[in-house]
């Protein structure tokens, strides 16, 4: 009776759990290894701060918390390991590192390892500081796609780990002096109805105060604009309204049934192939990427972007363990390619049958392709927790039937077993 009621509780606990345990990381060198996180690029003689939100998320996910473990980070330069410590120009804070201020020479490869004596957990990140904001302004900006006619709140984005003291985020477009007028409270750039001349790129400024110094941290967003302006409308005659007259000052965006301008072709999804099934087991990462090819005077001014199930991957279901990122363009032959990443930290049974669409769309047209996830060992695992319930069940109903035939000496364990039996 007491060896059936402790195998009674093992069951029990078994099936309050539910879950089938997630499968181990791919292991190098004794060390679990997470996939490398999207990496960021940044000025010089600006605050940064490094971090490993993805590491973080699957460290969350998988309940890894380690008392009396060591987390480290890293910079790996070949042969070169160098570590940090907390004070001087690169300080490691906690689980971030900061660059106070980051130097050119600061680019490359970082390692956080998370370990006590019997575990090991690894990420990586990888960092690009420019000399200047006009190196490259196409990996440094932040790109945003909008329409004529849009709302557009535009926030100064990656700041979440900086104390953001001064609240008031200056703004400036393109090369110009002048600050543009921000929302006080949230440092927000507000522009109720897209124009056409709205696009550019637009430059937020962050005075941050860290341990007593003053920084400066800035982002460039990319603002595109598609669409035309509508016709100004003064007067009512009735001529009739030429649907496509050339206001079209700027070529890039001349539309492209206009007669004397080249028609622009499509932007084409090379990759991934419509219909794509996405394989993935249970607690495993996944990263997708989205090649487009284009023409290369109006690469810049393509928009490429993933959606979970619709929705854009920041406010889908996915939020928590998805980022994409990582737009970068190449030139192949006459034309260009951009490709676009998107990564998932952790992907659970919730994800079966998720639907991850790549869009893309410039003045040639819109191109769209779906991939849907699928978890590899779906119906073994299926199998699995059936076979689990169903011996729960059973182990249930069994010790029923002999409690209530066998004659009662021990009330105490009849109480006992009905207590648990009514947590199932
Ligand atoms: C290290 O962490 C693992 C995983 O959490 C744990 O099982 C183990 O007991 C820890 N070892 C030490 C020495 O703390
Ligand atoms: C590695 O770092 C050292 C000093 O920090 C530097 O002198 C050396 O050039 C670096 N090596 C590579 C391959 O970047
Ligand atoms: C932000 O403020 C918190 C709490 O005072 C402090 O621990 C942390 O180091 C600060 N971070 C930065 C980047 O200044
Ligand atoms: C991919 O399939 C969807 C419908 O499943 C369709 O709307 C879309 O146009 C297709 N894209 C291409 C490039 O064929």
């Amino acid at each position: 009776m007491v060896y059936l009621t402790l195998i009674l509780g093992a069951v029990l606990a078994e099936c309050v759990n539910g879950r089938p345990p997630l499968p181990p990381l791919p292991m190098k060198d004794g060390c679990y290894l997470v996939s490398p996180e999207v990496e960021i690029f940044r000025v010089e003689s600006e605050a940064v701060i490094l971090y490993f939100p993805m590491f973080m998320r699957v460290l969350e996910t998988r309940n890894i918390a380690l008392p009396s473990a060591q987390y480290l980070i890293t910079k790996n330069n070949g042969t070169e390991v160098t570590t940090y410590q907390g004070e001087g120009r690169v300080q490691q804070r906690n689980k971030q590192l900061w660059f106070l201020p980051a130097h050119a020479s600061d680019s490359g490869e970082y390692t956080c390892t998370y370990r006590n004596e019997t575990y090991c957990i690894t990420g990586s990140i990888e960092l690009y500081v420019y000399e200047s904001s006009a190196a490259d302004m196409e990996k440094l900006s932040y790109p945003v796609f909008t329409q004529v006619g849009e709302e557009l709140d535009l926030r100064c984005p990656s700041l979440s780990y900086f104390n953001k003291t001064d609240r008031q985020i200056e703004w400036y477009k393109d090369s110009t002096p002048t600050t543009l007028q921000a929302a006080r409270d949230s440092g927000k750039l507000m522009i109720p109805a897209i124009k056409r001349s709205h696009a550019g790129a637009y430059t937020c400024h962050l005075r941050v105060l860290i341990n007593d110094q003053q920084y400066t941290v800035s982002r460039v967003i990319l603002l595109n604009v598609q669409g035309t302006d509508p016709p100004i409308t003064t007067t009512t005659t009735t001529t009739t309204t030429v649907p496509e007259l050339s206001t079209n000052t700027d070529p890039m965006f001349s539309s492209s049934n206009t007669a004397n301008t080249p028609l622009i072709p499509p932007p084409v999804i090379v990759s991934p192939l419509n219909g794509t099934i996405v394989e993935s087991s249970h607690g495993s990462g996944m990263e997708i990427f989205c090649q487009v090819l284009t023409e290369c005077h109006i690469a810049d001014s393509t928009m490429v972007m993933w959606l979970v199930n619709g929705q854009s991957v920041e406010s889908s279901y996915l939020e928590r363990r998805a980022i994409q990122g990582g737009r970068r363009v190449t030139r192949v032959s006459e034309r260009c390619q951009i490709e676009l990443r998107l990564v998932v930290a952790v992907i659970t049974e919730e994800d079966e049958q998720t639907e991850l669409k790549c869009v893309t769309q410039n003045t040639g047209g819109r191109q769209e392709v779906v991939a849907k996830l699928q978890l590899e060992d779906h119906t073994f695992t299926w199998v699995v927790v059936a076979a689990v319930g169903m011996s729960c069940f059973l182990a249930v109903v069994s010790v029923f039937i002999y409690v209530l035939f066998k004659p009662k000496k021990n009330k105490k364990m009849d109480y006992f077993l009905a207590r648990q039996s009514s947590t199932f």
